[in-house]
């Protein structure tokens, strides 16, 4: 059974959003939201389907620009950073691809190797090691020669994790990422994301199943009409008094 940990007292601001806009044509996705990120909390974004919550995942690592407002990871405001200056950040952001994205010729290795190669000065039997290690943290390390192929898409999800969380980023953000998948698989997702909050690893979900939210998120943030209507801890939340919300929570309403 996933175990609920309770958010820690001291807080870190680790990203702060502020004043975000974003159109499509003339439709504002987002009309202004404002949002703080704590270091070493689970935050889940909640909100019926396109309100903006893989828009506003995909502008924390600069992969959408909003059109006003500003996203600070530390001194940074991820908005105006150059590709370039993008690189340094995404090997402290990770971003879970939903499907994995692996790449198909090559093994589960190679495929976490990869970023290794491209990022560190890791010698072959570093990256071995690191390798498994991090296999063994999504309890995969005996596929490690297999092609992606050759797994379930439960497990290709796990190792599409296992690739995100490889460079020991600081935050990772999870699009659906239990979407779809079966109750084991499931539940190994959600004990990577504890494990990781354990050692003091961000996470940012997105999610519309209310079973993850409300046994490993520490906050949600639900959007509604482009703005944040409400943001509290799973518990609040889940006895907050918005119809709205409770609507959505139901399944009554989007
Ligand atoms: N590149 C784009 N061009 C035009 N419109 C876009 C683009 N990307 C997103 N949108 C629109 O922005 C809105 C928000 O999209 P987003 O994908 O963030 O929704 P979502 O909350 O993640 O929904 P879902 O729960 O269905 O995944 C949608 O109306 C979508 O059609
Ligand atoms: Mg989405």
């Amino acid at each position: 059974m996933v175990q609920r940990h309770e958010q820690p007292t001291e807080l870190e601001l680790l990203i702060k959003i502020r004043g975000i806009k974003k159109f499509f044509g003339d439709k504002a996705v987002h009309d202004g939201i404002d949002l703080d990120i704590y270091r070493g909390e689970v935050l889940t974004l909640m909100g019926g389907s396109g309100t903006g919550k893989s828009v506003l995942l995909r502008s924390l690592i600069g992969l959408e620009h909003p059109d006003q407002g500003s996203i600070f990871f530390g001194n940074k405001d991820i908005c105006v950073l150059s590709e370039q200056q993008l690189i340094d950040v995404r090997k402290r952001i990770a971003y879970v691809f939903q499907y994995g994205a692996l790449f198909d010729s090559l093994t589960v290795k190679e495929n976490l190797a990869y970023p290794l190669r491209a990022h560190t000065q890791l010698s072959e039997e570093e990256i071995h090691h690191r390798v498994v290690s991090t296999l063994s943290k999504v309890g995969l390390e005996k596929s490690i020669d297999l092609l992606p192929s050759d797994l379930s898409g439960g497990m290709q999800r796990r190792v599409g994790v296992a690739r995100s969380i490889i460079l020991e980023p600081e935050v990772i953000l999870y699009d659906e990422p239990t979407t779809g998948l079966d109750p084991y698989n499931t539940r190994q997702i959600l004990n990577i994301i504890l494990q990781l909050k354990d050692h003091g690893v961000t996470s940012v979900l997105v999610t519309h199943d209310m079973h993850a939210i409300f046994s490993v998120t520490d906050r949600v943030a639900f959007l509604k009409d482009g703005k944040i209507r409400a943001l509290g801890t799973a518990k609040e939340i889940e006895h907050m008094k918005d119809p709205v919300l409770q609507g959505f929570i139901s399944g009554e309403s989007w």
